[in-house]
């Protein structure tokens, strides 16, 4: 086989076998296929696409390049959740806890955040002590033990993604579907769970900008998954405004502990909630609610849902998230007790010149102020503070005066907060005519 014709292939519109496929992804993993030949074959794929056998076996072939996690020493069902990543996002911070009180074992891997978006990782090295390269073998006795452990992914998982989405990364292949969905896929089948939940972001912040390619997207994801024996479901949520209220990493663990202390879920304690923990929680709550009913707890989704709100407000996954963090070398008063947790030195209030109703929101903007403030990443190597970002009162639909602020901006050095302020202001749009905010939950394949 050479590559030269396999390239030629794909631009040619062919579909490959799954040989081809398995010889482009070994031979580019060890290096014997090099860059430029592997950049033109990604473009091809970018303009021609695949079809979903050629993605299944694209996966499989990059999730093989690696370790395979093996989870067989953990008892019970293991059920996984992915975020195709967006701003704001800490709903692994609550669901995690829930299912893991409910007794359903996670033995979950995550990654750190890039660009924009960030990243579970990240936001649990807030917490003072915390470890998340705990070895394999201490991974696997925790979740036995207290059914939740949280790891960095290690370097051997799937290498042949890592390589790949290092060179889609700059040569402008990242947002294509099949190889979204296979680098995705690839990482989930190694971590070795038996069901998997997909959030597939879509809106202003994430990679799928319209409902039609995340639902896309999705179906491939879901596809995937099913073929790999995996029980998959995938969730379509909005990312046309931040998650929640909080953007930074410190001020995401708080908020989502914030969520773990609710003491009332009924229809009027959910009422009182504001706007963005209302559409936190809902995002939440469908996550864990099919996750429980995918391990076989639940026979159905208000059951389900009933459950995991129950473990909220009996205050038995704040427990269990408490327990989780001492587990893995982090302080637990900073999660039982308020105010712990880092926080910038310049608390910034921001508020629009005019008034009217917030009517759009460039996510992506958003999640631009937090980095320029330190709290994200521009490069792989950045290294980032912790403690600042951004807390949004205001949502998509809210009436917003010049009076009031609409967020509070935390930063540690006057510059950067006065940069991250414009960068913030410039994401919204304000209308004189009241725009509803999209649905959070859009669309779920089963
Ligand atoms: N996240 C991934 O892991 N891979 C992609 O291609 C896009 C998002």
């Amino acid at each position: 086989m050479r590559m030269y014709d396999l390239i030629m292939k794909k631009r040619n519109g062919g579909m490959h076998t799954e040989e081809e496929i398995k010889y482009i992804v070994s031979n580019f993993t060890n290096g014997s296929i090099p860059d430029y030949q592997m950049s033109a074959w990604l473009m091809c794929v970018y303009y021609k696409g695949m079809n979903n056998e050629e993605t299944v076996w694209l996966t499989k072939a990059m999730a093989n390049s690696g370790d395979m996690l093996d989870l067989s020493k953990i008892n019970g069902v293991k059920v996984d959740k992915h975020s195709t990543g967006g701003v704001g996002d800490k709903t692994t911070f609550i669901v995690a806890p829930i299912l893991a009180s409910l007794g359903v074992p996670i033995a979950k891997m995550s990654g750190r955040g890039l660009g924009h978006t960030g990243g579970t990782i990240d936001k649990l090295e807030s917490i003072e002590g915390f470890n998340v390269a705990i070895p394999e073998e201490e991974f696997i006795n925790n979740v036995n033990k207290n059914k939740l452990a949280l790891v960095s992914q290690t370097g051997n998982l799937a290498p042949a993604d890592k390589k790949i989405y290092a060179l889609r990364d700059v040569t402008a292949t990242v947002d294509s579907l099949p190889l979204i969905a296979s680098s995705i896929m690839s990482k989930k089948l190694a971590a070795g769970a038996d069901v998997i939940v997909l959030d597939v972001k879509c809106g202003s912040g994430a990679f799928m900008k319209n409902e039609e390619d995340a639902k896309k997207l999705a179906q491939i994801m879901v596809d995937i998954g099913n073929m790999a024996g995996k029980k998959t479901y995938g969730i379509i949520t909005d990312m046309n405004e931040p998650l929640g209220c909080k953007v930074g990493n410190s001020l995401e663990v708080e908020e989502a502990i914030d969520v773990l202390k609710l003491k009332d879920l009924s229809d009027e304690g959910y009422n009182n909630l504001p706007k963005g923990i209302k559409r936190l929680l809902e995002v939440s709550l469908t996550l864990a609610s099919y996750m429980l009913m995918g391990a076989g707890k639940a026979k159905d989704f208000q059951t389900a849902k009933g459950q995991c709100e129950e473990a909220i407000t009996s205050g038995k996954a704040l427990d269990k998230f408490a327990t989780f963090v001492e587990n893995q070398g982090g302080n637990k008063s900073m999660i039982l007790e308020e105010g712990k947790l880092p926080k910038a030195s310049i608390v910034k209030p921001v508020a629009f010149s005019s008034d009217g109703y917030i009517s759009a929101c460039e996510t992506s903007e958003v999640g631009m102020a937090n980095l320029i403030l330190g709290g994200g990443r521009a490069t792989k190597e950045s290294v980032i503070d912790l403690s600042v970002g951004i807390d949004i009162r205001k949502h998509i639909g809210d009436y917003v005066s010049s009076k009031e602020p609409f967020a509070y901006i935390y930063g540690n050095d006057e510059k950067s907060v006065e940069e991250a302020e414009k960068r913030l202001l410039g994401a919204y749009t304000i209308s004189k005519e009241k725009v509803e905010a999209s649905k959070i939950i859009k669309y779920i394949i089963e």
